[in-house]
This record gives structure tokens, C-alpha cells and sequence, in this order.
């Protein structure tokens, strides 16, 4: 039996998630899910972003799923630090995974399939932000080995279930020798010590950016470091069609977090425009790679790409998250 940890969040995390959710229960009859909160407005209602009983839940089941939570951009709210980025840290959620491929009648490009494997608890998104002094404030970004190895392990883990022709180290090596060498240099040693026998091919995170608009068929596995994968993932999912078509799991040593690129899109919530595709993905991602259950995963994705080939073109305008749901849930 599996059990689901469902956090749904703020914003449109409360339409998108329970759509997925059905999905995997109509695949899984026996699935067990648990309800948790965590989020901008959990904060405010109960002072703290994630509740300790979120963190159990996620650690007595291994898998959840997490919509969106907002966060107040710029501004220091003491206490407060995003729900989702005290889950990667706290649990330990070492990689992220984000698969980026041409979908029928919404992808702006055909034959594009590539992921981004991103590093998901250090780097830049260390918290160790502080002024050093009136109108100087510092970031530290931390790159330790440990990471870099974990990352690089889960690097082949990917490459070998997708027959990988290649992997791609994106750094900045030339400004950050140190950091940035540190995260080439191990995830090479983990590579070519594991005997990884196909291409490990490097490139400046500049020039990454450039060719995924201008060749996203050039690349095949991204390794990344964390604030670089978030960047490069948000211009890749251009081409499946944007972010709501664009999924991720955040994914530890036996805990996994299905979770949507997307933020919780204040813009829209509430107006029935959410896609929950990106949700729906991402619950495939965690029944393929999680639970290693490949079969009900492809169920799900030959799903979504039937109701996009015969309904892809259409703009359901209000009635998005609904006719989506329905379409994918009868094509299951
Ligand atoms: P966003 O992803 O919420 O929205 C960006 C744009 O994409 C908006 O126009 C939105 O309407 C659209 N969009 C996003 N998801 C969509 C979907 N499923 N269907 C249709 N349209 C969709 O990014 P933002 O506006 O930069 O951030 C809003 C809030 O979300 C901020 O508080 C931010 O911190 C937070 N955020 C959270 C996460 C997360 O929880 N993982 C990720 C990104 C941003
Ligand atoms: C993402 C989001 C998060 C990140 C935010 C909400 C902290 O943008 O999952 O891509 O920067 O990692
Ligand atoms: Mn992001």
C-alpha cells in the first residue's frame, strides 16, 4: 500500500493538487493520502510555514505531493522562510528533477526532451544572507562534496533509466572557481569513477541559457547547481508550453516531493485558469521514480498527451482546471 502526504498550499496549489491526486488514486485503488499544511497562509494562521506534523507525515509515508505557497518577495518576515525550501533542507531533498519535452498543440518546438536535474538544499539557497555593514549585504553560497556526490549519484541513476547519450555539467567555473569547481570536479570524479561511459560534457551557465532557446535538442541530462537550475528550468519549460505544463519532484534518500515549477500564481487563483497539468506530471515522476512504478506513470503521461493532441488548441479560458481534469481523468 502507498500512502500520499498532500500539501496543497496557497494560490492555485488548491486547485491543481487535487486533480492530481484523483489521477493517482484512479491508478493506485489502494493508495492512502494524508492531508498537511505548509505555506504563507499556514504561517500566518498558526505562526509557522511548516508544521512539525508535515515533516512527520513526509517522513512516516516517503512521498507527497506539494502544490505552491507564496512568499513575500524582498521583504523579511521574522519567522518566516519558504514552506517549500525548509522541506528540500530539512528532509534532506538532495535533487530536483525537471523533465522538459514537446507536448501535441501547445509546445512552441517539436522534439524537445531533455531534464534538468538540479541541486536542491545548498548553493545560493544556503539562508545565510546578512549586511555586513550600511548598504552591503551578503549572500553566502555553500557547495559542499557531499552534496555534489548525492547529486551526481542520482546524475546517473537518471541517465542509465533514460538511456542518456549525454550529460551536461552547467556551472560558472570561471567566475566561481572555487564553488563552482568544486561541484564540476566531484560530479566528474562520481561520474567517470562510476563508470559512466557516455559523453560528460560541460558549459558555462551563460552560454547554457543561450543554447536551450536556441538548441534545446542539444542537450539531454542538465546537472546543475540549485539557483542555476531554477533560472535554466524556468526558460526550458518554454517549450513543453510554460509553467503549467512543467513538473518536478523533489527527491531524497527514500522521501520524494512531487511538485509543480510554478509558483502559487496569485494572478489567476480562484478564476478556474490553473492548469494542473505540471501537478499531474509531477505525480507521475513520483510513481515512476519513487515508487518505481513505470507503467501507471506512462498511463498518466499517454493521457495528457491524448487530451492535449485532440483538445491542446482550445483556451477553456474559466473552465481550465475542470475540463483539464476531466479530459485526463477519462483518457485514464
Ligand atoms: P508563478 O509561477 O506563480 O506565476 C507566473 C505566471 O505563470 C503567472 O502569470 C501565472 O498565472 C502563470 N501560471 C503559473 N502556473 C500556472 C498554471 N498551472 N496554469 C496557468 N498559468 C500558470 O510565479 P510568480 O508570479 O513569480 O510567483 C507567485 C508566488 O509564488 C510568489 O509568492 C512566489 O514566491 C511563489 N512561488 C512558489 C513556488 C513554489 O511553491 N514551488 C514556485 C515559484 C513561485
Ligand atoms: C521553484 C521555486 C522556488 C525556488 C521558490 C518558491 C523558493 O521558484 O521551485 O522553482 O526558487 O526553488
Ligand atoms: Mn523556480
Amino acid at each position: 500500500m502507498h500512502t500520499l502526504v498532500v500539501i496543497p498550499g496557497d494560490g492555485i496549489g488548491r486547485e491543481v493538487v487535487p486533480v492530481a491526486v484523483e489521477a493517482l488514486e484512479t491508478l493506485l485503488p489502494d493508495l492512502k493520502t494524508v492531508e498537511a499544511e505548509a505555506g504563507w497562509d499556514c504561517f500566518q494562521r498558526t505562526g509557522s510555514a511548516v508544521p512539525e506534523a508535515t515533516f512527520q507525515a513526509l517522513r512516516d509515508s516517503g512521498a507527497g505531493i506539494f502544490g505552491a505557497v507564496s512568499s513575500p518577495t524582498g521583504q523579511r518576515v521574522p519567522g518566516y522562510r519558504s514552506a517549500i525550501l525548509q522541506l528540500r533542507q530539512v528532509l534532506q531533498l538532495n535533487a530536483n528533477l525537471r523533465p522538459v519535452r514537446s507536448w501535441p498543440c501547445v509546445s512552441h518546438r517539436t522534439g524537445v526532451d531533455l531534464m534538468i536535474l538540479r541541486e536542491n538544499s545548498e548553493g545560493l539557497y544556503s539562508g545565510r544572507e546578512h549586511w555586513e555593514s550600511e548598504g552591503v549585504a551578503i549572500a553566502e553560497r555553500v557547495i559542499s562534496r557531499g552534496a555534489c556526490e548525492a547529486l551526481a549519484r542520482r546524475a546517473l541513476e537518471v541517465a542509465k533509466a533514460r538511456k542518456a547519450r549525454r550529460i551536461t555539467l552547467v556551472h560558472k567555473a570561471n567566475v566561481l572557481p572555487v564553488t563552482c569547481g568544486l561541484f564540476r570536479d566531484t560530479c566528474r570524479e562520481v561520474l567517470e569513477g562510476e563508470g559512466w561511459a557516455a559523453e560528460i560534457d560541460e558549459r558555462l551557465v551563460d552560454l547554457a541559457a543561450l543554447q536551450l532557446v536556441e538548441q534545446p535538442e542539444a542537450f539531454d541530462l542538465i546537472v546543475t547547481t540549485n539557483l542555476f537550475g531554477d533560472i535554466l528550468s524556468d526558460i526550458a519549460c518554454h517549450w513543453s508550453g510554460g509553467l503549467g505544463l512543467a513538473p518536478s519532484l523533489n527527491w531524497g534518500n527514500g522521501i520524494a516531493l512531487a511538485e509543480p515549477v510554478h509558483g502559487s500564481a496569485p494572478d489567476i487563483t480562484g478564476s478556474g485558469r490553473a492548469n494542473p497539468i505540471a501537478a499531474i506530471l509531477s505525480a507521475a515522476l513520483l510513481l515512476r521514480y519513487h515508487w518505481q512504478k513505470p507503467a501507471p506513470a506512462k498511463r498518466l503521461e499517454t493521457a495528457v498527451e491524448n487530451f492535449l493532441r485532440e483538445e491542446g488548441k482550445a483556451d477553456f479560458g474559466f473552465e481550465t482546471t475542470q475540463v483539464v481534469r476531466r479530459g485526463i481523468l477519462a483518457a485514464l
